[in-house]
């Protein structure tokens, strides 16, 4: 849910009380979770947008990995997925086939199927998918659990909303980004896997509200105050120039206004590191609540799957719901 206005209408929502629906008590919960048996439980999450490079099957494969990415927040395993497509009568359908592709190639490699979808005319291209996943209720990761002392663990660099506006503004070519573009088309799937073997305190995916955003959630979820160290943040190449040369999205700035005032230190904060902790990541990585024995464990689980690993800080007992850049 976007922080503004419409957040404020969504809230007002009539309110469901069955006690299956377990997302109800789970503040900032990334899914819909609902339990249909002890050890069983559907996760269920829907995400979809305009394009954010240009290549329609990256467009593709990056839409349908941020879709899947709620899913492998709790540690859940995909099932099924829809497609949600707006699309422009005047468009090359062709343009649509490959979007398709992409994200069929995604859900293929998530072990997931395609199960149908829905298509609307548009006035510019919309896509996404609806994701059903299923999980161990007992075992499942959520944002509450987060316990002073654990390490914070992120899993994707930061940075793709700059690079993807100055994408959008032609200062870079794709080739230019391409790491960005890659990592945005990569699956949670390697980090929540190694975490699920593991086991963590808590996990939340790092998309629209940035880190800025996202650590504030898992702070209040889990009353804790997150600690982050500045200078150990992973950022994608070019990321700080484009930045400070005016490349910050919109949402960049809502985020600001949301969440600054949770940041026990907020005035000593600079532009640049406030351009790249508010940034909105399109598919960003997991944050991850870590036991501190559990990290090398944790760090080998990864690196066995091929997922990389940044530890960004550490979680404090207060002030609780506050974040603290180091
Ligand atoms: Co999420």
């Amino acid at each position: 849910m976007a922080p503004g206005p419409l957040a404020q209408v969504l809230c007002q929502l009539p309110q469901f009380d069955d006690p299956d629906l377990l997302s109800r008590a789970i503040p900032f919960a990334d899914s819909g979770i609902y339990r249909i048996a002890e050890d069983l439980a559907l996760v269920q999450s829907v995400d979809f947008f305009t394009p954010v490079v240009n290549d329609p099957a990256s467009y593709g494969r990056i839409a349908a990995a941020n879709a899947l990415s709620d899913i492998y927040a709790v540690g859940g395993r995909p099932v099924t997925a829809l497609n949600l497509v707006g699309f422009p009568k005047q468009l090359d359908l062709a343009i649509l086939i490959q979007i398709l592709e992409g994200g069929a190639d995604k859900v293929r490699e998530a072990g997931a199927v395609i199960a149908g979808g829905h298509t609307v005319d548009d006035a510019e291209p919309k896509y996404g998918l609806a994701v059903t996943g299923l999980v161990d209720p007992r075992r499942m990761v959520t944002t509450v659990g987060a316990r002073p002392g654990d390490l914070l663990v992120l899993t994707k660099p930061l940075g793709t909303g700059i690079l993807a506006s100055a994408l959008k503004a032609a200062v870079v070519t794709e080739d230019e980004i391409r790491e960005a573009i890659d990592g945005m088309a990569r699956l949670n799937r390697a980090a929540s896997r190694a975490m699920m073997q593991v086991g963590i305190s808590a996990c939340t995916d790092v998309t629209g509200f940035g880190l800025l955003g996202h650590a504030c959630e898992l702070a209040v979820a889990s009353g804790v105050c997150l600690a982050l160290d500045f200078s150990r943040l992973p950022v994608y190449p070019q990321t700080v120039e484009l930045a400070a040369a005016g490349h910050v999205p919109g949402g960049s700035r809502k985020n600001r206004e949301h969440y600054l005032p949770q940041v026990v230190n907020r005035t000593e904060l600079t532009a640049g590191q406030l351009d790249i902790l508010a940034d909105p990541q399109t598919s960003g990585g997991l944050l991850m609540a870590v036991p501190t024995e559990r990290l090398k464990p944790l760090q080998a689980a990864m690196t066995e799957r091929g997922a990389d690993a940044w530890v960004i800080g550490s979680v404090e007992k207060a002030p609780a719901g506050a974040l603290r850049i180091d």
